[in-house]
């Protein structure tokens, strides 16, 4: 199991000390990009971005929650991220989702495709074959702290089945409402990768990660 804990949950009062930890105990770093125009949240930019990237040695997962992915893309590519995922509903075609797919890709970048809560794993299987990462939003995108939806499981469960029967490699990452409660029913379903913001912060953050590695075992 992958675990991404989520930027936007994070104590900028007490930046050294929790990014100290997650970089003892986390997988990946999640940032969490809002314009106030797609959702209705503003996070940050690149400035703040590459702070994290000069202190820590962790993957960076950037989750576009943006009206201009195409641009936002490009700001956080130069900025040195790692992978970069997009919604699918912000282009709304597949031809522009498939383009910037080979976009990012074109730039050593691991390329992922997101579905709102709402959107069904169909309208983007012609992807499928050719992203690195799906991510499963399981509340609707713009806040921390949202209760899971339930409904979720089945769509990661849709989408590990159709991961298998094609041999596809993609990483099923799945972000919103997640804790030590749930992460068992969640990688259970297929999940390779939890995303999690208010659970991980809210407290010892290596003993909240740790707790959420001993579910799956
Ligand atoms: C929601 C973000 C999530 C969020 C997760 O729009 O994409 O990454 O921060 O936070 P929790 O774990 O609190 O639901
Ligand atoms: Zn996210």
């Amino acid at each position: 199991m992958l675990i991404a804990p989520s930027i936007l949950s994070l104590h900028y009062d007490n930046f050294n000390a929790e990014l100290n930890d997650l970089n003892n105990s986390a997988d990946w770093l999640h940032f969490d990009v809002m314009d106030g125009n797609f959702v209705p949240n503003i996070t940050f930019g690149p400035a703040i971005f590459s702070y994290f990237k000069k202190n820590s040695k962790l993957y960076t997962d950037v989750h576009l929650m943006v009206t201009d992915p195409v641009y936002f893309s490009e700001v956080f590519a130069k900025a040195g991220a790692e992978g970069i995922t997009f919604h699918y509903e912000s282009l709304n075609d597949l031809q522009k989702c498939s383009d910037l797919i080979d976009s990012i890709k074109s730039q050593y970048i691991k390329a992922g495709i997101s579905i709102r809560p709402k959107t069904p794993i169909s309208v983007i299987e012609t992807l499928l074959s050719k992203v690195d990462l799906v991510l499963i939003m399981s509340v609707e995108p713009g806040f921390g702290g949202q209760k899971f939806i339930p409904e979720s499981l089945d769509k990661i469960k849709q989408l590990d089945d159709i991961r298998k029967q094609n041999d596809y490699k993609f990483v099923i990452q799945v972000d919103g409402g997640i804790s030590d409660k749930n992460a068992f029913e969640v990688t259970s379903a297929g999940a390779d990768c939890l995303v999690a913001g208010s659970y991980v912060f809210n407290g010892d953050i290596k003993h909240n990660i740790e707790l959420m590695r001993k579910c799956e075992q």
